[in-house]
């Protein structure tokens, strides 16, 4: 009796669509024409329910379809199994199909378990995701990451991107200031990733970005979001290159659990940025004058951009951390602007770079 070993790739894709611009949200009856859905459901926040849901069911209904809603509390506590079991039932009780469409509209909160309950429900059924804060507009809404929290943090979930993804900086209008600057960490980070010209381009619109000026609203999240759409499009289950999307968030991760969550993700990766950059400094020569433009954009959107978290401690929760508990924490970090390497980290090393990056962030 021999042993039968079978190797076999099954590659599985399919077309999805992003649409960006002042003005998208009107583009959804176009999306819903494409995806044929036998009945929709809408997932929301209930801080929209006055603003953006009325205009989501009124264009839900130019094609034929009646909006059943679901509307959920916003933040971190609907990331729950009791909200998955909620909305597996109503789904089930509704007599929604896989045919059936999912609408997602909200913050990375929402979209988060909407994509989940979406992606597991009949083993899928079809997705749009509408992100409605600035974090979720040029970050979570795309690249198909859901999940829930469950003793920690996103411990739960699956790689489920939509298959329509609206992206309508009009719908930040109604965000308090401080939501909207929690987003502006990503944008830093992005502007990291993809070099020198987007991180001139966001030093001389900063002001008017935080005035949220339509126009530059408009141009910096599309440019996150190809940033973004050109690094999924290579490795969508972050074996490779995806790393570089958590640059910053190493120390930003270990900052929030320090803080047990008092801490929010926008801040925390604000330092996080500031203290990886300074490592990449002592580990790669990044240099310093562009450790210091990264600090002063960061405090130009109100970012905190100092700690005064010991470097054990930081230590300590890093090694919590779900990517590193087996093995030595590999960071993503610049060695120039747009240039990344993974760097696999000695923890006697790591140390010692924190050590110094944080005398520096502090000092200078
Ligand atoms: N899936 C991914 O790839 C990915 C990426 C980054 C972050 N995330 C997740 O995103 C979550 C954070 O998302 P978030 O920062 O959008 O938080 P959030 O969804 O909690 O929204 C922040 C606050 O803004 C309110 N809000 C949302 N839209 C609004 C609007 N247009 N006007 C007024 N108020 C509005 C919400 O009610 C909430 O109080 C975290 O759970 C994080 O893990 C996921």
């Amino acid at each position: 009796v021999g042993k039968v070993v079978i190797n076999d790739v099954v590659k599985f894709t399919r077309e999805f669509r992003v649409v960006i611009g002042c003005g998208a949200l009107n583009d959804l009856p176009k999306i819903l024409e494409w995806l044929r859905p036998h009945k929709a459901l809408v997932i929301t926040d209930s801080k929209l329910s006055n603003s953006v849901l009325p205009k989501v069911k009124e264009l839900i209904s130019e094609v034929g379809l009646e909006s059943l809603v679901i509307t959920l509390g916003g933040g971190e506590g609907v990331k729950s199994l009791s909200t998955l079991v909620k909305l597996w039932e109503l789904m089930i009780e509704s007599g929604l199909t896989r045919g059936s469409v999912v609408i997602a509209l909200g913050g990375g909160t929402v979209l988060d378990v909407a994509g989940f309950a979406a992606s597991t429900f009949m083993r899928g059924c079809k997705l749009v995701n509408i992100p409605t804060t600035l974090l979720s507009q040029v970050d979570a809404c795309l690249g198909g990451k859901t999940g829930i929290d469950l003793i920690g943090k996103n411990t739960v979930g699956t790689y489920y991107q939509a298959h329509a993804v609206v992206i309508d900086p009009e719908l930040l209008r109604t965000l308090p200031n401080d939501v909207f600057r929690e987003g502006i960490s990503e944008v830093v980070k992005y502007a990291v990733i993809d070099g020198e010209p987007f991180l001139k381009y966001l030093e001389g619109v900063m002001s008017d970005f935080l005035r949220r000026d339509a126009g530059v609203l408009e141009d910096v999240i599309r440019e996150c979001i190809e940033v973004k759409l050109s690094i999924i499009r290579r490795d969508y289950v972050e074996s490779g290159v995806r790393a570089v999307l958590n640059f910053g968030h190493t120390v930003g991760h270990a900052l929030e659990r320090l803080s047990e969550w008092s801490l929010s993700h926008g801040k925390a990766v604000s330092i996080g940025l500031v203290i990886e950059s300074l490592v990449a400094h002592k580990l790669l020569n990044f240099p310093l004058s562009d450790t210091y433009r990264i600090r002063e954009l960061l405090s130009r959107a109100g970012l905190p951009t100092v700690t005064n978290a010991s470097p054990s401690s930081i230590i300590e929760a890093t090694k919590l951390d779900k990517k590193f508990v087996r093995g030595l924490p590999k960071l993503p970090l610049p060695r120039r602007l747009g240039e990344f390497e993974i760097v696999e980290v000695d923890w006697g090393v790591f140390r010692r770079c924190l050590e110094v990056a944080l005398r520096m962030s502090v000092a200078s």
